[in-house]
């Protein structure tokens, strides 16, 4: 829901909630924490050699990369940088007109020897996502393309305003940003297993997962707060830490196998400016982006778009890693997203929503 410039009854209740304090000044304190471990503990991983992700790599196989939220901010200009890098490019979003139009933006650019084509996704439904699967492959096989992927960048995501419930019955924003994600990934594995060459998962996450302390698992991923009183930075907070627990438990069970040639990265691209606050009211978020700028912590996506390239092209012994402030950075996360049980258990409840979710789907196609 989009909201004007003069403050409504919605942002009035917001500025005026305990819930809008605690996120202004946690979000600041772990971005600022963020860049002082840049500064003072970050290690920096080499850069990639030239021809790195270049449209044809060892194997022979051209080298495919999807990338969702694809239609604005980050998603489009990690899109674009990755089309300088030579990937061929499966744009996924949900609306297919934005996609049109990206794709003929990227295409104006003059990255002639790219594939740049748009796939229907909305991640936070299970049968667009498993509808999405099949249209990549049918689509890999109309082009004549090895049956596989290089590299999967998790971007999509939202900052919801109110609990709005998915057609699978989770809140929609722990559904896009983590829920949705989990599914993508488990049913393009066996296309990322498949590639001929090293492939890759890049988890876009977030400084806000810093911002929590302890986390139920099945209260999180079940959470239904309708009402006037949802909680929309913490709901961001929780998704974004879930991701960071996924991408590392992932890059594990992944790792267990020697000889396994998938990594798993994280990247946190910092404070950037995009639509990302669209469902705020307009006068926060501009208020917002004023602070962020005299704190000189606001970044264009161009610039932002740093880590998630970093992790998209570094070496793959950075698997698992986290990666911040561009340059091939990559700094500590906080110590809760590194608990290895906290992970397993949010393996589990994933593993078990998505068994759950594919056999209503099989049951839904069947009858
Ligand atoms: N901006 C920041 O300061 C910042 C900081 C840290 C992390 N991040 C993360 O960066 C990522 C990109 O965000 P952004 O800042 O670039 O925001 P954005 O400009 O709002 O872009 C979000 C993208 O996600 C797509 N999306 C939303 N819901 C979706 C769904 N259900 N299925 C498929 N796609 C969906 C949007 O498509 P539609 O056009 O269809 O809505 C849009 O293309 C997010 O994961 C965000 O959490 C952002």
């Amino acid at each position: 829901m989009a909201h004007g410039a003069f403050p409504s009854a919605f942002g009035l209740r917001m500025v005026f909630s305990w819930q809008f304090w605690r996120m202004a000044l946690l979000w600041t304190g772990s971005i600022l924490f963020s860049h002082l471990l840049m500064f003072f503990s970050s290690s920096t991983w080499p850069s990639p050699s030239p021809g790195a992700g270049a449209g044809r790599g060892g194997g022979g196989s051209a080298r495919i990369c999807v990338v969702t939220g694809a239609t604005s901010g980050l998603g489009k200009a990690a899109a674009i940088q990755l089309a300088r890098h030579r990937y061929h490019l499966i744009l996924a979003g949900r609306n297919p007109e934005l996609l049109i139009q990206t794709v003929q933006e990227i295409k104006q650019l003059g990255h002639n020897n790219c594939l740049v084509e748009p796939i229907q996704l909305d991640l936070s439904s299970f049968v667009s996502i498993y509808n999405f699967q099949l249209s990549l492959k049918q689509r890999l096989s109309d082009l004549g393309f090895h049956h596989s992927i290089q590299l999967l960048v998790n971007n999509a995501g939202i900052l919801a305003n109110s609990f709005r419930e998915t057609p699978d019955g989770f809140d929609e924003m722990m559904a896009t940003n983590y829920i949705g994600t989990f599914v993508l990934t488990t049913l393009l594995m066996p296309l990322l297993n498949n590639s001929p060459v090293p492939s890759r998962v890049v988890n876009v996450t977030s400084f806000t997962h810093r911002c929590v302390f302890d986390l139920d698992v099945y209260e999180v991923l079940y959470a239904r707060r309708k009402g006037q009183n949802y909680p929309c930075a913490s709901t961001y907070e929780h998704s974004k830490l879930c991701l960071l627990l996924f991408s590392y438990e992932l890059h594990r069970r992944l790792h267990l196998e020697p000889t396994c040639h998938v990594s798993v990265m994280a990247a946190d691209p910092g404070v950037v400016e995009t639509n990302i606050m669209r469902e705020l009211p307009l006068f926060i978020s501009r208020f917002s982006l004023l602070v962020l700028r005299i704190l000189c912590l606001l970044q264009p996506p161009e610039i932002g778009v740093n880590s998630i390239i970093d992790a998209s092209l570094a070496p793959p012994e950075a698997s698992g890693k986290y990666f911040f402030g561009g340059k091939f950075r990559t700094i500590e996360s906080s110590s809760l997203s590194g608990d290895t049980e906290l992970a397993e258990k949010l393996w589990s409840a994933s593993s078990a929503i998505f068994k759950e979710m594919e056999s209503k789907a099989n049951q839904t196609i069947s009858s």
